[in-house]
């Protein structure tokens, strides 16, 4: 019997996005598996049930949790996980540490579940990092955001009625969403500056044409990633980062630290400080917010300030989240596919260092602490 690979459809109304394409779907096929989808999988990323062709099998919510393999892009709820039989391998993005009692019906259930974000981020795991390629459309989404809600062009114009100067944007984190942003920020043609606490990224930063803010301060931390910073440093930054949040049209905050809630930057009196009718745009939102004031999934006004703190920001440009979040899965799955069998090879760091829970152990060391196993 060839392998079966299923993908539900996702349960969250907010979630447009989906885990496979009707390009993905062609590719499954070649390689010599069998797929199913549930009726409408694609429909809110514009991907319709007949899209995916005739070998593609159509199944109903029960049926659709039978298989050997099956992709979603949230967690499932608990009683779709205990739909599934034993050895079935769960891939998505699946929030561990949001989604214990979950996590605990995996275990339970012994389903093989790979977590998405706990791909190990190394150059050998690059086509397959979602937080990669999620981070870099939330980067450019939020630029369009500023500008949509900015009182100001962000490009030069010279007109008859005047000559119009760019807007000034921050950008405060230049990891993959920050970099993004730098880039579609200049592409509508403002002035941007850009600061993060990795020195690393002070070259990136320029290499995108953003103006680097220097500080002393260097928080190198584990892995590539920003370590959180001592009080002092914190200090430091507030005064050197309040002149220019002070001076920004548009502050786009996108500035996180690994498995801690996201670093509080910008702080009541420097919103305050800002001029009437600017916008803050803050990415962090999911991690609690760069902004003091941020409140996670609204948009509020502060002093004619506004602050804008959108969640799951890749589900507003669907197709192109859902193609590349297929594609990252896609490369995962094959990775574990030999002449259409699954082969789940524990001596390869990017399988065992995805997997949440395997044959009725919790496999991922931070959230089996969390649930305290
Ligand atoms: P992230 O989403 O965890 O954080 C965003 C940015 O915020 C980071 O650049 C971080 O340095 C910065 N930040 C944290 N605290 C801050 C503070 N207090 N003030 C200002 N900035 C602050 O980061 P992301 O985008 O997920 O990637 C970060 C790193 O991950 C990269 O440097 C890279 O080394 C590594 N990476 C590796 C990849 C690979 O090889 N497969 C792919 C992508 C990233």
């Amino acid at each position: 019997m060839p392998l079966c690979v299923a993908v539900p459809k996702e349960q969250t109304p907010s979630e447009r996005r989906c885990a496979l394409t009707p390009d993905i779907a062609k590719r499954l096929l070649q390689s010599g598996v069998t797929l199913k989808i549930e009726q409408g999988m694609g429909e809110a990323a514009f991907f319709a049930d007949d899209r995916f062709g005739e070998q593609v099998k159509i199944s109903d919510k029960k049926d659709v949790w039978q298989a050997q393999v099956i992709l979603t892009v949230q967690m499932p709820h608990i009683d779709d996980i205990q739909k599934m039989a034993a050895g079935t391998v769960l891939m998505g993005l699946l929030s561990p540490h949001q989604h214990l009692e979950q996590v605990k019906a995996l275990r339970d259930g012994k389903i093989t579940a790979l977590a998405m974000e706990l791909v190990p981020r190394i150059s050998r795991a690059q086509a397959i990092d979602v937080l990669s390629s999620q981070a870099a459309i939330a980067g450019y989404k939020a630029v369009l955001m500023a500008a949509d809600k900015a009182a100001v062009f962000f490009p030069m114009l010279t007109t008859a009625a005047g000559t119009i100067r760019p807007a000034k944007v921050l950008i405060i984190g230049a990891g993959v969403a920050g970099l993004q942003a730098i880039a579609t920020a200049r592409r509508l043609g403002a002035m941007v500056e850009a600061y993060d606490v990795r020195a690393a990224t002070k070259e990136q930063c320029q290499s995108l044409g953003a103006k680097f803010i220097d500080m002393p301060i260097k928080a190198e931390g584990q892995g590539g990633y920003a370590r959180e910073l001592t009080a002092d440093e914190k200090k430091q930054q507030r005064d050197i980062l309040a002149q220019h949040v002070a001076a920004s049209h548009v502050v786009i905050t996108t500035a996180a630290i690994p498995g801690r809630p996201s670093p509080k930057i910008i702080d009541k009196a420097m919103v305050e400080a800002m001029a009437a009718g600017s916008v803050i745009v803050d990415l962090a939102a999911e991690g609690g917010g760069n902004c003091e004031l941020t409140r996670a999934g609204e948009t509020l006004c502060h002093n004619g300030v506004t602050i804008h703190a959108p969640l799951n920001v890749t589900s507003q440009m669907p197709v192109h989240a859902s193609e590349m979040y297929a594609k990252n899965l896609y490369n995962l799955l094959i990775l574990m596919l030999k002449e259409g069998e699954l082969h789940l090879d524990w001596t390869d760091e990017i399988i065992a260092g995805s997997t949440l829970t395997h044959d009725g152990v919790i496999k991922h060391a931070a959230t089996r602490q969390a649930i305290g196993a």
